[in-house]
């Protein structure tokens, strides 16, 4: 018999825990996140689901998962908590630097040098709380200096609504900043005076450029395109691979021949879809 667990009748063994957390409220979650939000939580994940929600069960004054399993059916409100607490947010400015290099000199010089303005439409699919959407705010403002010519907008949007609301406050403590070079945070993040801990919000001229909306990469996708770069980076990770197929084929849709796609360092479109050919590490055209 193992110390560490209480022996139920039913001849299980549970954990000695906080909250009481069955097999059976794993796996009931588990399909829960999966239908909402495509992210396929492995059994690997037992614990992670246990350590994201306890905040949630204790904030509602919960005992077991079991009620709270049936406080999702009774308030569907609780179900954006429950998916703001699974996601996994992580981001940083300029993260995977390799990508705003290849958008700097292999696609927004020459298109500077070929055209003298037009209209460009980007779009991060899931932009956690806007370090990646602003970044491709401060490349383009790097590179297109006739922005007067140039109608830019940047569509950034994920399922997590606190994510979204960090975005578009655009307030950034120092700990958060290590993907930007002094000259960077002079001229795009001026401190916030009135911040005792040294924060600096988004100048002006790059929250101008984006534009943050809540959108479920399961569900129907609202725009029309078409969109001439798409930011896919660190979400597909999270998904199975016919999800995955399925969002490249809508995703697909909005490009034309010739369009970026780059996705996140250790996701690939190899047996997903053949829509794209891949021309760099992990930067993809639309064939
Ligand atoms: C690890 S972050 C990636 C952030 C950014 N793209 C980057 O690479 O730094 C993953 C994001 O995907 C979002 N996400 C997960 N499932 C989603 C879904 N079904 N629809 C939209 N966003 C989703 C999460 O909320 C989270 O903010």
């Amino acid at each position: 018999m193992n110390p560490n667990a209480i022996h139920l009748t039913d001849g299980t063994a549970q954990r000695l825990r906080e909250f009481l957390f069955r097999d059976e409220d794993f796996q009931a979650l588990r399909a829960l996140v999966r239908s909402l939000t495509g992210i396929n939580l492995s059994e690997q994940k037992r614990e992670l689901v246990y350590g994201r929600l306890t905040r949630r069960l204790r904030a509602l004054h919960l005992r077991s998962f079991a009620e709270y399993r049936e406080l999702l059916r009774r308030d569907p409100s609780e179900l954006t908590e429950l998916c703001n607490a699974i996601t996994t947010n992580l981001t940083s400015f300029f993260r995977e630097p390799h990508h705003f290099q290849y958008l700097r000199e292999q696609w927004l010089t020459p298109l500077a040098q070929e055209r003298t303005g037009g209209r460009l439409r980007i779009w991060s699919t899931a932009c956690s709380s806007g370090e990646e959407p602003y970044s491709v705010a401060m490349t383009v403002l790097e590179t297109l200096t006739e922005r007067d010519r140039w109608d830019v907008r940047i569509l950034a949007t994920d399922l997590d609504s606190e994510m979204l609301e960090r975005g578009r406050r655009g307030v950034y403590p120092p700990d958060r900043l290590h993907g930007l070079t002094p000259q960077r945070q002079a001229r795009f993040l001026p401190e916030v005076q009135s911040s005792p801990t040294g924060s600096r919000r988004i100048a002006p001229e790059v929250a101008a450029l984006v534009t943050f909306k809540q959108l479920n990469l399961m569900h129907a996708l609202p725009m029309k395109g078409p969109l001439d770069v798409i930011f896919c980076r660190n979400v597909v990770i999270y998904f199975d691979k016919d999800t995955q197929r399925d969002l490249f084929a809508r995703i697909s849709q909005l490009q034309r021949p010739g369009d970026l796609l780059f996705l996140g360092h250790s996701e690939s479109l190899f047996k997903i879809s053949d829509s794209y050919a891949l021309i760099g590490k992990s930067i993809y055209r639309r064939i």
